[in-house]
């Protein structure tokens, strides 16, 4: 439960917002390096709240600038991209992807007044086969993170970028919840898998597998250098637990439970806005090719041009009854549809001031603390948590079988190299 204010201040992240002043500082994912082709159609983007569009120029550099022209406000997303710039279609104002305005055509060529026109434009990186960005103030601009699978080669990974019609929070705050796959995730028999490393089918995860088998009652959170280590205890087989671990990596990115043999995967949600979230799903396998096809299937998704979903709170997820009665927990087809109902269904920002936690939120309430705290040093001027590339270099989910009669710290301890520096007092 969180106060009306905390509430506030945890999901609002408009520029200017405590929050959204906060996520500033760290990169952003903005778009698949594939959504944008050199003299191609811009791509409109809402981030934080702020109207952009993201443009790949003639030599395939890429821009991300204000959608508003400043000359009158027409939408340069209707724009012309080509000869190295974004040209407005109202009067042909053209801007390149520093939001330079090269060209003027209605005035004289001296330059002085266009030399004056600037467009808000982020720097941007591309790494991974996802554009990135930073929307804070240039003095403060972090390096790059490092996450492992930005190294893997692309077919390896599939990278997939989905507008989901909810505050960030709760999308976020359902990839920390170890126990809700043991419901809405639940297939009632066992799955065919179509393919090896491929964690569910399109009905959900078999219910055989220990992170449905038996909801982990035993879990534990970790300060680390990244952000918090959640870890959870569940029954493997007859002498083996399975131990588990979700990453969260602050402020906005996570690794979900996985084990080894199963494809690693990795999350971010981003506000798009206060009632809408970007979230980003990148599939990785370490070895192989990364079966697209059966990945796609397994989360269910079908979206629109704009990434919005065709099953949604409007048709009722496609819910079926006959299906909640025989193949799966939810009536629901798709591992990623199931939890976007559950967090949509909540309504666009809940209301956690009426919310009854109970000891299997703990990760959750780890991580809004977390949160909080340092957007509350932020508004007294601290700086907020750093993340080191050295440690993000080698972290993932690697969940383990292990004697049941160990404890999770003896099976399943944290790393040291994720340790988190004990803070010095002076
Ligand atoms: S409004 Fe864009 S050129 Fe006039
Ligand atoms: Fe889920």
């Amino acid at each position: 439960m969180l106060s009306k204010a905390d509430n506030q201040l945890l999901t609002q992240t408009d520029s200017g917002t405590p929050m959204g002043d906060l996520f500033r500082r760290y990169w952003i994912p903005v778009a698949n390096s594939e959504e944008l082709i050199a003299d191609g159609k811009p791509q409109r983007i809402r981030l934080l709240g702020e109207d952009l569009v993201a443009f790949r120029d003639t030599k395939g550099d890429v821009g991300l600038v204000d959608e508003r022209c400043p000359h009158r406000g027409t939408s340069l997303y209707y724009g012309i991209n080509d000869g190295c710039g974004l040209r407005c279609m109202y009067h042909g104002w053209k801007f390149d992807t520093n939001g330079d305005c090269v060209e003027i055509p209605s005035e004289e060529e001296d330059g002085k007044f266009r030399k004056s026109i600037k467009l808000k434009n982020y720097p941007i990186q591309e790494a991974g086969g996802v554009i990135w960005t930073y929307m804070g103030p240039a003095e403060a601009e972090p390096p790059l993170p490092d996450f492992h699978w930005l190294g893997l080669s692309r077919e390896n990974k599939l990278i997939e970028r989905v507008w989901q019609e909810c505050n960030y929070a709760q999308a976020m705050e359902n990839d920390l919840d170890f126990v809700h796959a043991a419901f809405l995730h639940r297939a009632h028999g066992e799955q065919e898998l179509t393919s090896e490393g491929v964690l569910s089918s399109d009905l959900g995860i078999d219910p055989d597998h220990p992170l449905v088998k038996n909801p982990p009652v035993k879990q534990a959170v970790q300060d680390t250098n990244y952000g918090k280590r959640c870890v959870a205890v569940g029954i493997g087989n007859e002498t083996e637990n399975a131990f588990m671990e979700i990453h969260y990596i602050f402020p906005f990115y996570t690794y979900p439970p996985r084990f080894a043999g199963e494809d690693g995967m990795w999350h971010a949600f981003i506000p798009r806005d206060d009632n809408s979230t970007w979230v980003w799903d990148v599939q990785f396998s370490h070895d192989r090719e990364i079966d697209v096809q059966a990945q796609h299937d397994r989360r269910g998704l079908t979206l629109d041009e704009d990434l919005r979903k065709y099953k949604n709170l409007e048709n009722e997820y496609d819910q079926d009854r006959l299906l909640q009665k025989e193949g799966n927990f939810t009536g629901i087809r798709g591992i990623a549809n199931q939890d976007h109902a559950a967090t949509e269904t909540m309504g666009p920002i809940v209301d956690r001031s009426i919310e009854r936690l109970g000891t299997s939120d703990l990760p959750v309430i780890q991580m809004r603390r977390l949160l909080l705290r340092q957007v509350k040093a932020f508004q007294k001027d601290q700086e907020p948590m750093q993340l080191e590339n050295a440690s993000l270099r080698t972290l993932l989910s690697e969940g383990l079988y292990d004697d049941n009669q160990k404890t999770w710290q003896e099976a399943f301890p944290l790393k040291e190299r994720f340790e988190k520096k004990k803070e010095v007092k002076s």
